[in-house]
C-alpha cells in the first residue's frame, strides 16, 4: 500500500488495495486513518457492485437511506444515482427532472449538510464517465480554517450556523423539490467550526446548505457565509478529480467541500454510484 498526495493542502491516492480482494483489518485501519488526515481518499481501478459498494461502506458506519428515494418513493436505498443513465441504462437528456435536481451538486456543498446528524463520509464509485467535463471538485475548510487570522478563528469558534436543504435547492430553480421532501428535511442548526476528533483539527462547515449564521442578521450571516466560501474555493486550492472507470473517491464531509463541474447530458453518458456514511449525531452535542 502507497500513499501519494493529491493536492499540497488535502488529498491522497492510495495504491496497492482491491477493495473486491477483501481488505483485512489492519488495511481497513490504514484506508481509514488516511481518510481521518487526509480527508480525501482515492482508490483506483475498483470493481465493484453496489452490494460490495456497500458492503465496503459500512465498514466506515451506518449508511444513510437516499432521502430523495425515501421521499418520492416510499423505500429505503442505499446507493444515490449521480449523473444521467436511469437504472435501465438510458441516458436521461438535460429537461429530465433528475438530471436539473442534479445540477444542484454543482455549487459548493457538503453532503446531507442539511440534516440534524450530518454524514461523514461519502463513496463516489465511477461506473462511466465522460471523456471531457464530469470532473468533481475539492476544497479543504480545514485549511480553509488554518490560514484564517487569529481573530477571526475566535470570531467563528462559537458559531451556530443554519443549514436548510429547501433553501440551496431553490437557488437550482423552482419546483425541484416536492412538498414530502421538504417537509422530511426542515432547516437544522450545527456548530460552524468542527474539530476532527483524532487529528484535533478544525475545520469550518459551510457549502451551498449553509443559509444564515444563528445571532446574526440575514445580511451579516450571509456576507461572513459567503466570505468564508470564497477563502476556501480559491482556484490554487481545488484538487479536481478528472474521473476514470473504477475511481473510488472518499471524502471527509466534516473538511471538505465539493462540486460537480458539469457536462453536456444531452452529448454525454455519465453514471457513478454513491453511498453516504452516517455522523454519529448531531454537530452541537457530538461535534
Ligand atoms: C455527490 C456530488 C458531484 C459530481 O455525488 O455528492 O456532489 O461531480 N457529486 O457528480
Ligand atoms: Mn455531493
Amino acid at each position: 500500500m502507497r500513499l501519494v498526495p493529491l493536492h499540497p493542502d488535502f488529498g491522497v491516492r492510495i495504491d496497492g488495495v482491491s477493495i473486491a480482494d477483501g481488505v483485512d483489518a489492519p488495511t481497513f485501519d490504514a484506508v481509514r486513518e488516511a481518510f481521518e488526515r487526509h480527508s480525501v481518499v482515492l482508490m483506483r481501478d475498483q470493481t465493484l457492485d453496489d452490494e460490495a459498494l456497500v458492503a465496503f461502506s459500512q465498514r466506515f458506519g451506518a449508511l444513510e437511506p437516499v432521502h430523495t428515494t425515501l421521499a418520492n418513493e416510499k423505500r429505503v436505498d442505499y446507493i444515490a444515482r449521480i449523473g444521467n443513465v436511469d437504472r435501465d441504462g438510458v441516458q436521461l437528456r438535460s429537461d429530465h427532472p433528475r438530471v436539473r435536481y442534479l445540477r444542484g451538486n454543482e455549487m459548493w456543498h457538503s453532503d446531507s449538510s442539511f440534516r440534524e446528524t450530518p454524514a461523514l463520509a461519502s463513496l463516489l464509485l465511477a461506473h462511466e464517465v465522460p471523456a471531457e467535463e464530469g470532473a468533481t471538485e475539492f476544497v479543504s475548510t480545514r485549511a480553509a480554517y488554518a490560514r484564517l487570522p487569529e481573530s477571526m478563528r475566535a470570531e467563528l469558534d462559537p458559531l451556530v450556523v443554519i443549514h436548510d436543504f429547501v433553501y440551496s435547492r431553490s437557488k437550482v430553480g423552482p419546483g425541484v423539490v416536492t412538498d414530502d421532501h421538504a417537509a422530511m428535511l426542515p432547516p437544522v442548526r450545527h456548530r460552524l467550526v468542527r474539530e476532527n476528533p483524532v487529528t484535533g483539527e478544525r475545520a469550518y462547515y459551510v457549502g451551498s446548505h449553509a443559509r444564515d449564521i444563528e445571532g446574526y442578521d440575514e445580511a451579516r450571516g450571509r456576507a461572513l457565509i459567503a466570505d468564508l466560501m470564497a477563502r476556501a474555493t480559491r482556484p490554487e486550492h481545488v484538487y479536481r478529480h478528472r474521473w476514470r472507470p473504477g475511481d473510488l473517491v472518499i471524502w471527509d464531509n466534516r473538511a471538505v467541500l465539493h462540486r460537480g463541474q458539469g457536462f453536456d447530458p444531452d452529448r454525454y453518458r455519465r453514471k457513478l454510484h454513491r453511498t453516504t456514511v452516517a455522523g454519529l449525531g448531531p454537530t452541537l452535542t457530538v461535534g
